[in-house]
């Protein structure tokens, strides 16, 4: 068995500091084996160039980093984080993974969103499953806009993940209807971290963007079905026990396995 912490509270734009304070705070005291929090935890959401992003944007020793490394030994858990990654002249939207054996790897936000296409490089880290070094665990992260391309969930599924991690700031409930899909069609747990609240900025043109993120966190079973969500707005905390090797056998009765029965040779694209 092993417990999971979805976190959902609200980043302030370009205020890294104040952010990780509001996530040591919130995770005082809770004892897990996995933490998750949305997209761009450390430092909001709407940059609107790529030189604003890469500004904000930290290298691997920055201190979210650090924040999230020393996170991850405090609750000796894994921590999973969005943040704004820097290398050489590039900026992704990324997902920092620390293990509480000091390791951290990075995903690299594969599909990017309406305006992260002006602000980031599109993700090269590609798909991957990290081990749980405690527990008998495999997870996968993809971020946000990833659910919309099953193709996503499908390659982690494949490379063997129970637990598909899912760091977001999503802006539609469009994502409500795909996501346990994701779960279903994949036998594996889906964990959506989603932030609340709104951001403000002026465009060029003097008018004003605002975004409503739309919180309700949730975690999905590998049947689909939500065992647990947080309200639409507010920051929530969800912990829950479950149990990873149930997502392993992949039959959903005794002839069909969902991923042995799959036609490779029949697919396009
Ligand atoms: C999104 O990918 N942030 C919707």
């Amino acid at each position: 068995m092993l417990k999971i912490t979805l976190v959902q509270f609200t980043p302030e734009f370009g205020n890294p500091a104040h952010n990780l304070q509001q996530i040591a705070g919130l995770l005082h005291g809770v004892e897990t084996d996995i933490i998750l929090l949305p997209e761009l935890c450390t430092t909001g959401y709407s940059f609107l160039t790529k030189e604003e992003a890469f500004d904000a944007a930290e290298g691997p020793d920055g201190q979210s980093t650090n924040f999230f490394k020393q996170l991850a030994s405090g609750h000796n858990a894994m921590v999973i984080a969005g943040f704004a990654e820097k290398n050489g002249d590039k900026v992704y939207n990324s997902a920092l993974i620390a293990l509480p054996t000091g390791e951290v790897k990075v995903y690299r936000k594969t599909h990017l969103f309406f305006r992260e296409k002006q602000c980031f490089n599109e993700g090269d880290s590609g798909f991957f499953v990290v081990e749980h070094p405690l527990k008998d665990c495999k997870v996968g992260v993809m971020i946000c806009n990833d659910w919309r391309y099953p193709e996503a969930a499908r390659s982690l599924a494949l490379l063997g993940a129970d637990v598909i991690a899912c760091p977001s700031n999503l802006v539609s409930d469009v994502w409500r209807i795909g996501m346990p899909a994701r779960a279903l069609e994949n036998k594996v747990y889906v964990a959506v971290a989603n932030r609340c609240g709104t951001e403000t900025r002026q465009l060029d043109d003097g008018s004003l963007q605002t975004l409503t993120f739309t919180g309700g966190s949730v975690f999905y079973n590998y049947t689909g079905e939500p065992i647990e969500q947080a309200g639409k707005s507010g920051q929530h905390i969800i912990t829950l026990e479950i149990d990873p090797l149930l997502t392993r056998d992949k039959h959903f009765n005794v002839f069909n396995n969902l991923l042995e029965d799959r036609r490779p040779g029949f697919y396009v694209g």
